[in-house]
């Protein structure tokens, strides 16, 4: 069959994959190749155990794939053959020399770059998917500008918003699809090419356009608002836990002013992921790197109070289970960064578990998707720890609870047959407030949400 357009991504990540489904999906004149170099996860995604969990993924991929929608180890024959090639390869956080810690290392980025300078003959449009430091296209450019074939690069920036766990309705319902490009006629010209690709289901009032670099900045800042959101309610738990006040009373009435709206105001052990940290980080790098401390110091302190937060919740297991866990089984219901994915990238829980296991406790994990990556993340540790996907089989002997991730399977539990099975006294650390703590308090358990009074049986 022939295609309109050939749509190359590079990159078969969390944010590559589902972003490519959907497309493929939503533009059947379109062939959508997603290439990628790990040849495992290009075998699972040709198959039905996908290698990321995402409600509604394997449909949404199962609707295209074979007639539009391909994944292949093949890079060179992908970038041949693509019109528009969106680059979502991963950006992680340097770990070496200038910025380590700090900024995006942007080797892959620059590697891709230079792959589709050699293995192109024809102009094309450059979509950066991932998230990079503002600027980057201008790089970008100059690399894929040094070509001798006299063909010529349009770099755009369509920064991804979707959240995981809701990846596929963040991404057949966006609230904004935004689009940056060079303000000249080239770029105008590759701007709305792109964004056709998104009105064959998105409205046209929601695809926004902008100049590249406010496109590239506008994804850190998006990330950093809403980081930061957290980390004032979760500063605010801290104050609630000295004063007696409630912290999920203060999310709703202050939530309720329409001018400060209620979502991303629930407090928890810290924000995780693979983005807020490092999306902040690098943009702490940015501002310095302009002599703009104030600033960076301003945004650092989201990523300083997500540390205490965690912190705060490990100490306060220690010292209300008699500022002694050793050798005492405690469990983490949940690994996951988040409900709905079985990513554990930059989880609240790995700091709790590694915390606790200095402090020798004996840990069980227990999580619906996320035990294989919990245990790559606590790799070395493993004769302490006991991975469990069955709470109550966790629960038997232990003495405490901790919640760690807010799956909607954890509320539903029977906390009467799992108190029944545990040492006691027993206590729950209620890292997201999500259980009915009052009944907890009625079966028997000593409750310590986060931000609220705390409910024991001592006298
Ligand atoms: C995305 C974005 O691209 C990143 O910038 C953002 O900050 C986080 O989300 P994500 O999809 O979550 O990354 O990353 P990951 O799941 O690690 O996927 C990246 C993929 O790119 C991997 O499968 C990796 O194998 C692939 N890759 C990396 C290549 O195909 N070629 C490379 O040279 C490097
Ligand atoms: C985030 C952004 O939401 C998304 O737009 C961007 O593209 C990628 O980064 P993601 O990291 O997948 O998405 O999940 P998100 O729902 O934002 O949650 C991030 C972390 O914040 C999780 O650990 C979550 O549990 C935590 N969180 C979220 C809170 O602690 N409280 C809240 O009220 C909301």
């Amino acid at each position: 069959m022939k295609f309109a357009k050939n749509i190359l991504c590079i990159g078969a990540g969390y944010v590559g994959g589902p972003t490519m489904a959907v497309i493929a999906s939503k533009c059947p004149g379109c062939k959508v190749t997603v290439v990628d170099i790990n040849e495992e996860r290009i075998r699972r995604w040709n198959s039905d155990d996908l290698p990321i969990f995402e409600p509604g993924l394997l449909d949404v991929v199962r609707s295209a794939r074979g007639r539009n929608l391909f994944f292949s180890n093949d890079v060179v024959e992908g970038i041949k053959a693509a019109d528009i090639i969106f680059v979502s390869v991963n950006t992680p956080t340097k770990t070496f020399g200038y910025g380590a810690g700090m900024a995006s290392d942007l080797q892959y980025w620059e590697k891709t770059a230079h792959e589709i300078v050699a293995n192109s003959d024809r102009s094309k449009i450059i979509v950066e998917k991932s998230t990079l430091p503002v600027r980057t296209a201008e790089a970008m450019e100059r690399i894929l500008q040094e070509n001798k074939k006299g063909i010529h690069f349009e770099v755009v920036s369509n920064p991804e918003f979707l959240s995981e766990g809701s990846a596929i309705m963040d991404l057949l319902e966006p609230d904004r699809v935004l689009i940056g490009s060079r303000q000249t006629e080239s770029g105008r010209k590759a701007a709305q090419e792109i964004a056709a690709i998104f009105a064959h289901w998105v409205a046209p009032g929601k695809i926004i356009t902008a100049n590249l670099w406010s496109a590239e900045l506008s994804k850190l800042v998006a990330n950093a608002f809403l980081a930061q959101r957290i980390s004032s309610i979760n500063a605010i738990s801290a104050l609630c836990e000295k004063t007696d006040a409630d912290v999920g009373e203060i999310s709703y009435a202050v939530g309720s002013d329409t001018r400060i709206g209620s979502r991303f105001l629930n407090a928890s052990i810290g924000f995780g992921g693979s983005c807020f940290k490092k999306d902040i980080l690098n943009l702490v790098y940015i501002c310095r790197s302009y002599g703009l401390n104030e600033v960076a110091d301003y945004w650092q302190a989201v990523i300083v109070i997500n540390e205490y937060q965690q912190e705060r919740f490990v100490r306060k297991i220690i010292k209300e289970m008699f500022n002694t866990i050793v050798g005492k089984k405690i469990v983490l219901l949940g690994f996951a960064f988040k409900a709905n994915t079985g990513d554990t990238r930059e989880s609240p829980g790995i700091h709790v578990a590694r915390k606790l296991l200095e402090e020798r406790a004996e840990l069980v994990i227990s999580d619906p998707q996320a035990l294989a990556n919990a245990r790559k993340d606590l790799a070395g540790l493993a004769d302490s720890v006991e991975y469990e996907p069955d709470p109550y089989r966790a629960a038997v002997d232990a003495q405490g609870l901790a919640v760690i991730t807010e799956w909607e399977s954890f509320k539903k539990l029977d906390f009467a047959r799992i108190f029944a099975s545990m040492r006691k006294p027993a206590f729950v650390f209620d890292g997201r407030n999500i259980l009915d703590h009052q009944q907890l308090f009625s079966i028997g358990f000593n409750v310590f949400p986060l931000g609220k009074p705390n409910l024991t049986h001592f006298k």
